[in-house]
């Protein structure tokens, strides 16, 4: 049986406690959520807090992207790291000029086609700009969902992982209201980056401890099961 109640309370948290305020939050512009969601797929926050407002300023939307240089968007990016990101961020940008007249597809599966944005990178996209019901799972995400269930498959395999995000999708908000995506989706995030860390979690302060299997139990710290190798 699935922990009921998840949703309300993890949203009821995020907006009382989550983070807020970050430049890429209160903006439903795609361009903007998807620079923000690259930049942070690899990258610590406080670094992403000082590369986002001069890569905006010097593109402010996809068209201007579109139109660098690979060596401008280069400069911009240096210093990020997994440079790949940057190429496919260039990429991605003049596809949506040339095949979507400059507009990002606004679901998640028709933004899975495009270079660079794979499934949780678009789910975060499609839940942030457009309260799609869908659900993220990176890497922090993962952390998060396999403590609450004690879920002790092997995410190593795809069949597990397909297992977890289908109990993902189950955990959303029943029928979420105007901005409870945005609450959930941030939520999960700001859990995964703050109490639910992945040596030390604070399970004492945590909002669904009552909800939580491993939390319940002290095993916390055993999710995610990794194989060994
Ligand atoms: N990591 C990935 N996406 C994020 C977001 N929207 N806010 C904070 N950290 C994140």
């Amino acid at each position: 049986a699935l922990p009921t109640g998840f949703a309300t309370v993890l949203m009821r948290w995020q907006r009382h406690s989550g983070r807020h305020g970050l430049p890429w939050q209160g903006t439903h512009d795609p361009y903007r959520v998807w620079l923000s969601e690259v930049m942070l797929q690899q990258t610590q926050v406080s670094t992403v807090l000082d590369y986002y407002p001069r890569f905006l300023s010097r593109f402010p939307d996809v068209q201007a992207l579109a139109r660098a240089t690979p060596d401008e968007v280069m400069a911009l990016w240096s210093g990020l790291g997994y440079y790949s990101r940057a190429r496919n961020l260039h990429r991605c940008a003049q596809v949506v000029v040339a095949q979507h007249a400059g507009v990002f597809p606004s679901t998640s599966s028709e933004l899975q086609t495009l270079p660079g944005i794979g499934a949780s990178t678009a789910a975060a996209i499609a839940a942030f700009c457009h309260g799609e019901r869908v659900s993220i799972l990176d890497g922090n995400v993962r952390r998060v969902l396999t403590r609450l269930l004690a879920f002790d498959g092997d995410l190593a395999q795809a069949a597990q992982q397909r297992r977890l995000w289908e109990i993902a999708q189950t955990l959303l908000p029943e029928q979420p209201a105007a901005g409870d995506m945005v609450a959930y989706t941030q939520g999960l995030m700001d859990l995964g980056a703050t109490l639910c860390s992945r040596s030390r979690p604070s399970c004492a302060a945590c909002p669904v401890l009552a909800l939580c299997r491993s939390g319940q139990d002290g095993t916390a710290s055993r999710y995610p099961v990794k194989t060994r190798t």
